[in-house]
């Protein structure tokens, strides 16, 4: 029997997994997909780092550095529910792929290393959870090494993120003594991950925990519970979802403890597919109707195949193979024909897919970041963002007789999301920004390998560059006539101001205060 449209919604839980480099997210994750049946050897997501070449693991740039470029999508169930976990890019050259990412979750999970607490990319990825109100769930990694106290760590969350914490799991021991979790809501322990089922006891004394604990330790124990009862707050489910507490949950990604913990946590506490803002109305998950948007844009998952995967976040209804849809950016009409699920090694047609659920559309160029996809109702979803580049370049290319090629290949990356393209007015030379240098080399990289145009990158008298915009719009046009040489159009033709240094962008926006200068800006 097809299974009802509320029903398919509640059970998906859609993520993402904040983290700084080598706090352990690429070990959580293999974890999770390994419980989840994803994947049958733990290793396999591991494999990057040892440079095979796995499925995620397209580009050369990428095994080359041993980072992680791009951002995929892994599906699995584990109990009832249905898990999209969003990958990110670990990076912070490709930070504005991770902001994208993040506007197509309903929750996150924040690893935070036992000895490290909280790190300077934690600290900004969960500044843009909060913009957000996604709710976080938090999992303390590597209980199994030296560690930092449990109280310590909270009382820095609590500090540093202005979060409150509830601990709902405590480990049992600590670095080479830690040996399971105890779960403080409803009094049970897990040994370790290879425990499905918790164990009940008879709280923090029980003899349970005593024979897991040296005997020096479990005096220390039991007080330390009853210092955690006293002083930590219980979990709530409503400062949670509104994002102002986390549940925290303590363990070892690497020697499986606490990862079940943590994926049960997901499916029960974790928010299902969220009602989603669009510039008309609001959209509700278990509506009939499909919507959906474009988050990301994937080129070259597969060498063999010059395909582009257009990744959609479904917001409500039914996506179904072979339904046709409007893009309604251009009112025309698309054919859902191969939408796709991503797990960690392999991909499968998706013949339906739910709100929540992240299916790759192969297309050619048809679909851009940030597109919405209807049953043909005029709706647009907006908020996928588009940060103002940090770095500015004008490409230089050898062989003038290709740069009508160089234009058509600088707007497809532009629209895939690598580097944003900036036109200028004076009809000057194109100019690429990018966030972060490694950008600038993955796209040196693609012109060169799927172009053949070899291409060099020239400082441009750049370095700032806004998003400009008045009420008034003659006071707009005032402003651009007067900075001809200074304005650029980017891909949806709207105009940017390009500045020296920030210098230069203050005095002009002291001058011209009707002018709003914006930093980042909502695609559509
Ligand atoms: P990342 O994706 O967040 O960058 O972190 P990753 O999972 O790659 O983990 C970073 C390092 O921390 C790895 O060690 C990994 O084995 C280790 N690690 C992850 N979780 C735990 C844990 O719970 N306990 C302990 N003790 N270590 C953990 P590495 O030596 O840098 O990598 P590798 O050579 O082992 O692959």
């Amino acid at each position: 029997m097809p299974e009802k449209l509320a029903d398919a919604v509640a059970r998906r839980r859609t993520f993402a997994i904040i983290s700084h480099p080598d706090a352990g997210k690429t070990t959580l994750t293999e974890k999770l997909l390994l419980f989840g049946g994803a994947i049958q050897l733990a290793g396999e997501v591991k494999a990057k780092k040892d440079r095979v070449q796995t499925r995620s693991d397209w580009m050369k740039i990428e095994r080359e550095r041993g980072i992680s470029v791009v951002t995929s999508v892994m599906t699995f169930e584990y109990g009832d529910h249905v898990f999209n976990l969003l990958d990110t890019p670990g990076h912070e050259d490709f930070a504005d792929d991770t902001y994208r990412t993040l506007t197509a979750v309903d929750s996150a999970v924040m690893v935070i290393d036992a000895a490290k607490g909280i790190e300077p990319r934690t600290l900004k990825l969960f500044e843009v959870c909060r913009l957000r109100d996604i709710p976080i769930v938090t999992f303390v990694n590597k209980m199994d090494r030296e560690s930092r106290d449990p109280f310590e760590i909270l009382d820095e969350i609590e500090q540093k993120l202005a979060l409150d914490t509830a601990p709902v799991t405590w480990p049992i021991g600590r670095g080479k003594s830690f040996s399971g979790t105890f779960n403080l809501a409803n009094s049970t322990i897990r040994r370790s991950d290879a425990d499905v089922e918790p164990e009940k006891v008879n709280g923090p004394e029980a003899s349970q925990i005593a024979e897991m604990l040296p005997e020096f330790e479990r005096d220390a124990f039991v007080e330390e519970m009853m210092l955690a009862q006293e002083a930590c707050r219980p979990f709530d489910m409503q400062s949670f979802r509104e994002g102002h507490l986390t549940p925290v949950y303590f363990g070892s990604a690497l020697r499986n403890f606490g990862v079940r913990d943590l994926i049960e946590a997901l499916g029960a506490v974790g928010p299902q597919p969220r009602d989603q803002e669009a510039d008309r109305r609001t959209v509700a998950a278990d509506e009939e109707k499909m919507t959906s948007f474009v988050f990301k844009i994937q080129a070259n998952m597969d060498p063999n195949h010059r395909d582009r995967i257009a990744f959609v976040r479904v917001c409500s209804g039914k996506l179904q193979r072979g339904m046709k849809a409007k893009l309604v950016r251009t009112g025309k009409p698309i054919s859902l024909s191969a939408p796709q699920f991503f797990f960690a090694k392999s991909r499968i047609t998706a013949d339906e897919a739910f709100a929540g659920d992240v299916v790759g559309i192969p297309n050619h160029g048809t679909l851009r970041i940030g597109d919405t996809l209807t049953e043909g109702e005029e709706l647009l979803f907006r908020g996928v963002p588009n940060f103002a580049p940090e770095i500015l370049r004008r490409v230089r290319l050898g062989d003038a007789m290709k740069a009508k090629k160089l234009k058509e290949a600088l707007q497809q990356m532009a629209e895939e999301g690598v580097v944003q393209l900036f036109t200028p007015e004076d009809g000057s030379p194109a100019i690429v920004g990018v966030v972060g240098a490694l950008q600038l080399d993955v796209l040196k990289e693609r012109l060169q390998n799927e172009y053949s145009l070899p291409v060099d990158f020239e400082m441009a008298r750049f370095s700032v560059c806004r998003w400009i915009s008045a009420e008034d719009k003659g006071e707009l046009e005032r402003f651009i006539s007067s900075h001809r040489a200074d304005i650029a159009r980017d891909l949806d033709e709207d105009p940017v101001f390009l500045a020296p240094h920030e210098f230069g962008l203050n005095y002009e926006a002291d001058r011209w205060k009707q002018i709003t200068f914006k930093a980042i800006k909502d695609y559509q």
